[in-house]
């Protein structure tokens, strides 16, 4: 184990705690949830940060995208996962098209923290350069999502690794400088080579975490359906199914909380090189 002290003696997680987990190289661990009980799981694991994903249109609601899910489907489902955590960071993801101008990100992110977020989280780069801004200056702590944006689906032409010509590294690297600059508090990379990832986690000061990005970041998140195992037959090479050897929920947490904290997820095998 890394030293963290146990997790009953430490607090809520803060922002402050988890830039403090990255420069004493101690990896952040992350996963989804989307109700109360899971969350409560979850938090008493230790897990640093709970997402209440989009993903939700998938695991949740059955959809083929994260497209159709809503601003009202986010605040519900944060509310729900706020009254089952005492210590770990909440984090909500702002829904497809709803900050697409700064007016609108703001509005959208006071649905979600009234609802008990304490971090939101957005897709994308150079487009979202003025909400986040506008965010960390109006008290709102932002995430940034670069890599395979799952909004931009459509856009990208399905789920694939991003970045891997020169200068589509050459602008992740910029655009995730540039979330940094204006005051994102942490970054999602998510299905990018790992030598990239190691890059940026190397270049910001700010919490770098991977999904699909190698083990070279500030720490891991999955999709908390994928973590147990239920994800279906067409498992993306980075989950792991942690529910295999584990024989009960929490037991699959914990030895996914072990797993990043200890460095042995992901392997090589669960990343993608070149
Ligand atoms: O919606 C989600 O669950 C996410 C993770 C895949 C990072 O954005």
């Amino acid at each position: 184990m890394n030293g963290d002290p146990p997790a009953a003696a430490t607090g809520p997680v803060t922002r402050e705690r988890l830039a403090a987990k990255k420069r004493a190289g101690q990896p952040i661990t992350m996963l989804t949830a989307y109700d109360a009980t899971l969350a409560r799981t979850v938090d008493a694991a230790g897990v640093d940060c709970i997402l209440v994903g989009d993903s939700l249109g998938n695991v949740i609601q059955g959809r083929a995208s994260t497209v159709p899910v809503t601003l009202d489907d986010m605040a519900y489902h944060t509310a729900c996962v706020r009254r089952g955590v005492e210590r770990a960071l909440v984090i909500a993801d702002l829904p497809f098209l709803s900050y697409t101008d700064v007016a609108s990100a703001v509005a959208s992110a006071r649905r979600v923290m009234q609802a008990g977020a304490a971090m939101v989280k957005l897709e994308g780069g150079a487009p979202v350069f003025d909400a986040v801004e506008r965010l960390t200056a109006l008290g709102v702590p932002v995430c940034g999502h670069l890599g395979l944006t799952p909004q931009a689906v459509h856009q990208l032409s399905g789920y694939k690794v991003q970045a891997r010509d020169r200068d589509a590294r050459r602008r992740l690297l910029d655009e995730a400088r540039g979330l940094e600059q204006r005051g994102a508090a942490m970054l999602v990379l998510e299905c990018v080579p790992s030598s990239l990832a190691a890059e940026v986690a190397e270049a910001l000061a700010i919490p770098v975490i991977g999904i699909g990005a190698g083990v070279d970041v500030d720490g891991q998140v999955l999709v908390l359906h994928d973590a147990l195992g239920l994800g279906g037959e067409r498992r993306p090479r980075f989950v792991r199914d942690f529910m295999a050897d584990a024989g009960s929920i929490p037991a699959a947490i914990e030895a996914f909380v072990a797993a990043v904290r200890d460095g042995s997820f992901p392997d090589a095998r669960e990343a993608y090189g070149d």
